[in-house]
């Protein structure tokens, strides 16, 4: 073994290294631009390209509900207010553990949390105004 190590061609000049410490530069460079993009996004409308716009906290169904309070709290931060009428009542449970999670995920996050009790409020207001299932519609 000592005797095979003893025959491997000697590292190379100094400029391999060099070079790998410039490759190394590159790739933090890459790095650090990546987390700032990220940064950056998280401070504006990430998903506006996913919510059209046009819904407020007038026009919302039930405005004086309890629902729609918590609505307006918790779900305008990120993008445009969304309307219940996005979803149908089935599809609502998905997208909203999507939306805890994405709040949940954020290392920067201004988004409050709804409490456990609050996501239940939020989702029977949700389902309560969905849009009508393709089941429900069928003639
Ligand atoms: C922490 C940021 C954040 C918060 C808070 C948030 N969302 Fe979202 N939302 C996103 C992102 C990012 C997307 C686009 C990616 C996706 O669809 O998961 C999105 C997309 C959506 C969409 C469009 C995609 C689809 O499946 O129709 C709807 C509807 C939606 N959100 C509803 C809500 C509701 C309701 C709430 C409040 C409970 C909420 N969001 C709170 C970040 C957030």
């Amino acid at each position: 073994m000592a005797d095979e190590r003893a025959q491997a061609p000697a590292p190379g000049p100094n400029n391999k290294g060099k070079f790998l410490v410039l490759i190394f530069l590159g790739l933090l460079l890459s790095a650090l631009s990546a987390l700032v993009a990220l940064i950056g996004l998280e401070s504006g409308p990430v998903g506006n390209a996913f919510v059209p716009g046009g819904t407020t906290p007038e026009n919302l169904p039930e405005p004086e509900s309890e629902g729609a309070r918590l609505l307006v709290r918790h779900c305008g931060g990120c993008h445009n207010l969304p309307s219940p009428k996005l979803h149908t009542a089935e599809a609502w449970p998905y997208v909203l553990d999507r939306m805890v999670a994405h709040a949940r995920t954020q290392v920067f996050s201004r988004h409050p949390l709804p409490s456990e009790e609050n996501q239940r409020l939020l989702l029977d207001y949700l389902r309560r105004n969905a849009k009508p299932s393709a089941a429900a519609t069928a003639p």
